[in-house]
């Protein structure tokens, strides 16, 4: 039986990971290698459980028995040696989630199913560098956490089925709705957003048309509930360019070439909302930056 989730790395994701398992009574043990950044994560999560209290989505017996149920960390031996669980959300890139499965597939008991959030990274690669393929998956969780209902489970070439299954029946009672989608590049959620977005970014590099006519096309057109290079900039121009890439190098297809000005951006250091600059500007008390807090909110 699952009871203690261990959340490695408390960035955007780890924060609203541990929220979502916390509130439906588990124990969650949250790791970062940044006592700050677990700090500002507990604040966090605080600050929404205040909001959720103020919208009557929980009770006050909640809200306390979820900060309760959190314990921060930063050694990640001592925060996994009793999980039955693991959810990796550590920064995207390849080498550091190798190093983290081969250190978490030492420390954890041999029961504890290991999932990762990766956006892109292929499950089936992070598996190999473990003794327990057969009990890694991927655990795709929706940003904002505690608000988004998607949960994309991804099977790793090994990955056994009862670990699907166990990952479908715990998702669903954090009232997610999972769904299973096979180990290839970018998944099924990055698979098709990515290349849109790329495609916005295309035709604004080509001309076509300006930043607030494409995104107004798909917002009015399409019922999007926002443009595609809005939602380009909340995600991080340098996470779209290394999903982009990652879905390249796995079909090796032009089609899926990055376009040469969000390589251009992400060089010149417009990452997006974080940077403060990327399609749009968030300066502060601006419009756009507004929209974007109220994005990490809801
Ligand atoms: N941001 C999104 O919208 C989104 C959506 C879905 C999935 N993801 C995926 O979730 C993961 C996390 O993304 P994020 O946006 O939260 O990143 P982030 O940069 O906000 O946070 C990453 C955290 O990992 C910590 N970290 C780095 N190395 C570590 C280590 N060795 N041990 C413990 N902690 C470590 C960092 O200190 C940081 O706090 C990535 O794999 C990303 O692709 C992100």
């Amino acid at each position: 039986m699952i009871e203690l989730i261990s959340v490695i790395g408390a960035g955007a994701m780890g924060n609203g990971i541990s929220h979502a398992f916390a509130q439906h009574g588990f124990k969650v043990n949250l790791i970062d290698i940044s006592r700050a950044q677990l700090e500002s994560a507990l604040n966090l999560i605080s600050k929404n459980l205040e909001r959720q209290l103020s919208k009557n989505i929980i009770t006050e017996e909640i809200k306390k028995a979820t900060l309760k149920n959190i314990t921060i960390l930063t050694s990640l031996q001592n925060g996994v040696k009793d999980a039955d669980l693991v959810v990796e959300a550590a920064t995207e890139n390849i080498d550091l989630k190798l190093k983290i499965f081969k250190q978490i597939d030492e420390a954890t008991p041999p029961n504890c199913i290991l999932a990762t959030n990766t956006s892109s990274i292929s499950i089936t690669k992070i598996a190999s560098v473990t003794l327990r393929p057969q009990q890694v998956i991927g655990m795709h969780f929706m940003n904002p956490v505690p608000v988004m209902k998607l949960v994309e489970v991804i099977n790793g070439y090994r990955t056994a089925k009862n670990v699907t299954t166990e990952i479908i029946e715990i998702s669903k009672k954090l009232e997610k709705i999972p769904c299973v989608v096979n180990d290839y590049p970018g998944f099924i959620a990055n698979r098709i957003l990515m290349p849109m977005i790329n495609e916005a970014i295309y035709s604004l590099y080509e001309g076509v048309a300006g930043v607030e006519e494409i995104d107004t096309v798909m917002k009015l057109g399409m019922a999007h509930p926002m443009g595609p290079l809005q939602l380009a900039d909340f995600i991080g121009l340098d996470v779209c360019l290394s999903i982009q890439q990652v879905l390249f190098d796995g079909f090796k297809n032009p089609k899926y070439t990055p376009c040469p000005l969000l390589a251009e951006m992400v060089t010149a250091g417009q990452f997006g909302v974080k940077s403060g600059k990327g399609f749009y500007s968030y300066t502060a008390g601006s419009k756009e930056l507004q929209v974007a807090e109220k994005f990490k909110k809801d």
